[in-house]
């Protein structure tokens, strides 16, 4: 879908359990807000495949299924924040993921915007589905080495046996996508990440959404939430009182 004009959005972050869509979500709102997509795991992987000292470090907690303890975190998402392409927004993917991150966002949030009335405060989106979805869409999941696209064997197959539909890549399996790290991901999910939407629905900030839908059914009713957030908050926090 084109890149459509609705001013600055400010940070977007997408709340799921492992399966939930967000990657798959933050690509369309990405192409359409022309703001980039943060996955946190995507950023750590880049770091396991480079052997850096944190890397190494979250190499074996993500294999288990874990989370990697947040005083790692916070140095690689506040310096991907920092960058200029993040200027009018971006969409957070896999972060916050624990009550003490969404604490510690809120207050770096706070600190980076000097000029309050330039501020547009978080639109929290919560992704619901169902628990034997969550198992199909982890186990079925394929993706391109090379451009990144994601398939699923069972709702989102490649025209041909296992090859990217873009490049012809042979698509991989994910290292954390087996039967048994899938089910301590979902209960890390459970314990440590559902008190996050707890976090953000007593500030009023959450918007839970059916993601047991097709694809294009969930990115149709994100698209009217980020709208009408963009019109009603952001355009009136951008201008000067
Ligand atoms: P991360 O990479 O963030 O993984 P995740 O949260 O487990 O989420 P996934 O990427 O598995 O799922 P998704 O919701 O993006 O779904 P997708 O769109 O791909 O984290 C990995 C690890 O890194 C963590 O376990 C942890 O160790 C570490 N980590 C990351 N962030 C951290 C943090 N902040 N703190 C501490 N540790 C952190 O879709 C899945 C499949 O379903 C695809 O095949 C897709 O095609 C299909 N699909 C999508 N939507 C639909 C639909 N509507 N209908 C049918 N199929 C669909």
């Amino acid at each position: 879908m084109a890149e459509h004009q609705v001013g600055k959005i400010g940070p977007v972050i997408l709340l799921g359990p492992p399966g939930a869509g967000k990657g798959t979500q933050a690509k369309q709102i990405v192409e359409r807000y022309n703001i980039p997509q943060i996955s946190t795991g995507d950023l750590l992987r880049d770091h396991v495949q480079r052997a850096t000292p944190l890397g190494v470090e979250a190499r074996s907690i993500m294999a288990r299924g874990e989370l990697v303890p947040d005083e790692l975190m916070y140095g690689i998402v506040a310096d991907r924040l920092r960058a200029p392409d993040c200027a009018n927004g971006y969409v957070l993917d896999g972060f916050p993921r624990t009550a003490a991150q969404a604490g510690w966002l809120d207050a770096f949030l706070e600190e980076q915007v000097f000029d309050k009335s330039e501020k547009c405060p978080p639109v929290v989106i919560q992704l619901l589905v169902d628990y034997t979805q969550l198992l199909l869409r982890l186990t079925g999941r394929r993706s391109c080495p090379a451009c990144g696209r994601l398939y699923n064997i069972h709702s989102q197959p490649p025209r041909f046996d296992e090859l990217c539909d873009v490049d012809s890549s042979k698509l991989v399996i994910r290292n954390d996508d087996r039967q048994e790290v899938i089910s301590e991901r979902l209960s890390a999910y459970e314990r440590l990440t559902e008190p996050v939407a707890g976090y953000y629905r007593a500030q009023g900030r959450l918007v839970a959404v059916n993601a047991d839908r097709t694809p294009d059914e969930i990115t149709a009713e994100l698209f009217g939430v980020l709208d009408s957030h963009a019109r009603a908050v952001c355009d009136k926090t951008a201008k000067p009182e």
